[in-house]
């Protein structure tokens, strides 16, 4: 009877196959090997595909696991030999000889670290995004790594969140494009080359919302929002052929992503059509019980089964409960078989059966010159230049001496920033070290740690770095973050500078030297006093192992900072959340709002007239998303548009001359801006649509051109349909989200 159901089963797959000719021919033979393969397989064997397990120190036990078919995938282990030879036990001693998974979190560069993607989002450039990728991919796949948890995509509008280091910030546009570029670059073109890697989307869904900005904490998105603001970035990545998906270990609205069926099966599946892998993340199958939702370890395994997660990360309660589950029919055949079928295909696809080895004699490319490179222009475009009053940046020949202050000035560890397991600090350039190697023969340079690392609070060094500071003609302070302080797991309550940092620069500013201060962080930071007290500011991230030749070249001026802010800087905690596309209210803030300490003694209880601001704060944040300076300046003008008046499937062309006008040639990211003016819903004050970076010499003028396609304005409304409603609309051209040419146009049906 078995038998005879698999004959079935293979003969009905084979009919529904149109005959693998034609340009589906590599998907179908892949379809068909599935099949073929999946009706050998036990049942254990099935569920061994599902299990992914931690490698980092593999044992007899372990390797036995693998030769029982009991592993699917395995992540964190790097070594090429020994990935060689548990890949030979799966390959020559399992039954069916399936190659394993090997996967590790290959984030923001491998061996060359490039700058946190929080960085790379400053760029606004797709281009060095997909090639910081596409060089990670390379080293990765050397060490014989084919899976990477990477691109995260969750919008993060709380700095406090540590992860907001490796988003791509607040925007979903900005996140979408950005998060597609990486997908491109981890897969290549052809998956089954073996310098591709497998991408993962994560987390679906809604982990940058955590309340409070608390990691691992609940989020309660509605499905509007959901649709409007968190999904896009995935459904952009579904399209590109993003391999794979994690879901998060946050619960929305009270359910746990990893069991929930409406978001895995119904959106994901039914509505996107993903063919590829859903894994969990790091034991969250396991977790649900722990959040409460499963009663234990079995029922989590049924729920995330059921709810349609392939692969559980590490916590073993698919390779414990699964087969007493389809016993006691909980869990049906067909959805292990679906769960199995979605991972060999990626193996598949992958060429894993046909190349499951690593080529361990190849010329490696860790660290190649091409890669430092690339991840030197990567740290560049990623510098977002927040202040520079009387041009004190670039530095110019008058300067003779540089005072080199501060714990980040040479912390070759810690400017490499979150989430880097393999890249190694011997190999990082530092701002001192460049800054000596690369000018020291131009200008003196003078350095004081003054602090040993970000939250040291020890002054006993202070006075010599004022010292230092006296006897320099420019001062350049680097503060920020040790890399810990960011990252899963490091949420932070108060993100104002740590330890003595903040007394650092007011001790160095009774030089009255003109201060030039470089954050390295991975966070938005509340530094509105250190603004104040400098006369430059240089926002650099975490930048990577060249990070220091980066900055080093941009305050001499041989590169000109062309970032602008992914998210926005709030000038204190309590204004989080402060984002640049928050719906309209009822009483938007006119800007001449009253102020604390303009409220006079007595006054009587009054709301009228009143805004949505703080007293203490005001409305505005510190910085505005989009906001970056230049050496140069831009001058928008003459924006006109190809019609005031469209159909839903119109294309508007707005154009408008871009001029430099001052004296370097430089980029400007030019960003365009859409505010709906009436909706069935309340609607976003505005919304970033396109951007583009823009070169242009001193004193070029250029017609710059946008195709904006009117489908682009379509939303989640009122009865949940995806459409453009018709209605006027204002749209901005400019350098920031606040201010630039203006104009409107409507939409009719
Ligand atoms: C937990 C993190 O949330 C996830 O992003 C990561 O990929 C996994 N651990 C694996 O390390």
């Amino acid at each position: 009877m078995r038998i005879f159901k698999l004959v079935a089963i293979v003969v009905f797959t084979t009919l529904m196959m149109p005959g693998c000719n034609g340009p589906e021919k590599v998907s179908c033979k892949i379809e068909q090997n599935v099949e073929q393969l999946l009706s050998r397989m036990t049942l254990r064997e099935k569920i061994g595909q599902m299990n992914q397990l931690n490698g980092r120190r593999p044992d007899e036990a372990f390797f036995e696991q693998i030769k029982n078919g009991e592993i699917g995938s395995i992540l964190n282990i790097e070594q090429p030999e020994l990935i060689n030879h548990i890949q030979s036990l799966a390959v020559n001693e399992s039954r069916l000889g399936i190659p394993l998974l090997i996967a590790r979190d290959v984030i923001h560069g491998y061996k060359t670290i490039f700058p946190i993607p929080l960085g790379q989002a400053a760029s606004f450039n797709p281009d060095i995004v997909q090639e910081g990728a596409r060089i990670a991919a390379a080293e990765a796949t050397q060490d014989g790594i084919r899976w990477t948890f990477a691109p995260m995509m969750d919008i993060s509008r709380d700095p406090r969140w540590g992860r907001i280091a490796e988003s791509f910030g607040e925007d979903t546009y900005l996140t979408e494009v950005l998060a597609v570029a990486m997908i491109r670059g981890f897969q290549g073109d052809d998956l089954s080359n073996p310098s591709s890697m497998a991408a993962c989307a994560k987390h679906l869904i809604g982990y940058g919302a955590a309340e409070g900005g608390k990691d691992y904490n609940s989020t309660y998105i509605p499905e509007r929002q959901l649709r409007n603001v968190y999904l896009p970035p995935f459904e952009a990545a579904v399209k590109a052929g993003c391999a794979t998906i994690m879901t998060s270990f946050n619960d929305n609205d009270g359910i746990p992503a990893t069991g929930n069926r409406f978001l895995l099966r119904d959106i994901l599946r039914k509505e996107w059509r993903f063919d590829g892998v859903v894994v969990s993340d790091w034991a969250s199958v396991k977790e649900m019980v722990v959040h409460g939702f499963s009663a234990d370890d079995k029922d989590a395994a049924m729920t995330a089964i059921n709810a349609g997660l392939d692969m559980e990360m590490v916590s073993l309660c698919y390779i414990r409960h699964l087969e007493t589950l389809v016993e006691e029919g909980k869990v049906s055949i067909s959805t292990i078989d679906e769960a199995v079928r979605n991972i060999l295909r990626l193996k598949f696809r992958l060429g894993l059966f046909d190349n499951p080895y690593i080529e361990t004699d190849k010329t490696r490319l860790a660290y190649s010159e091409e890669h430092l490179q690339a991840a030197k222009i990567a740290a560049e475009e990623s510098f977002v230049l927040l202040k520079n009053n009387n041009n004190v940046l670039p530095l110019n020949d008058r300067v003779k001496t540089i005072a080199v202050i501060g714990p980040m000035a040479d912390a070759p560890h810690d400017q490499m920033g979150t989430w880097v397991f393999d890249g190694e600090k011997e190999h990082t350039v530092t701002p001192l070290t460049a800054l000596r190697e690369m000018y020291g023969n131009q200008v003196n340079i003078i350095y004081e740690e003054a602090l040993k690392f970000s939250r040291d609070k020890d002054k006993s060094r202070f006075n010599k770095a004022l010292d230092l500071a006296r006897r320099a003609d420019v001062v350049i302070v680097f503060v920020g973050e040790e890399s810990i302080l960011s990252g899963e797991a490091h949420s932070l309550a108060d993100i104002s500078l740590q330890g003595a940092q903040t007394d650092l620069i007011r001790e160095i500013k009774k030089a009255k030297k003109p201060l030039v201060t470089v954050f390295m962080a991975g966070r938005p930071l509340t530094i509105g006093e250190e603004v104040d007290l400098s006369d430059a500011v240089l926002y650099a991230w975490h930048p990577g192992t060249m990070g220091g030749p980066a900055i080093a070249d941009m305050l001499f001026g041989k590169s000109v900072p062309s970032g602008k802010l992914p998210v926005t800087f709030p000038k204190m905690v309590g204004q989080i959340p402060v984002y640049y596309n928050h719906n309209r209210t009822g009483r938007p803030a006119r800007g001449n709002e009253v102020l604390l300490d303009e409220i006079p003694l007595e006054a009587r209880q009054s709301s009228l007239g009143n805004t949505s601001y703080y007293l203490d704060a005001g409305f505005g944040p510190l910085f505005h998303f989009g906001f970056g300076l230049s050496y140069t300046t831009f001058d928008y003008e003459n924006l006109i548009l190809s019609s005031l008046e469209l159909d839903a499937n119109a294309v508007l062309e707005v154009s408008f001359n871009l001029t430099n006008s001052g004296a370097f040639e430089a980029t400007e990211v030019v960003q365009l801006y859409v505010t709906d003016l009436v909706g069935s819903t309340v609607r976003p004050v505005k919304e970033l649509k396109e951007f583009r970076r823009v070169s242009l010499k001193p004193g070029e003028t250029r017609k710059i051109s946008f195709h904006l396609p009117i489908a682009s304005l379509a939303f989640y409304g009122i009865d949940m349909e995806y459409k453009v409603e018709p209605g006027m609309f204002n749209l901005m051209v400019g350098g920031n989200s606040q201010e630039g040419l203006m104009t409107q146009f409507s939409v009719c049906l």
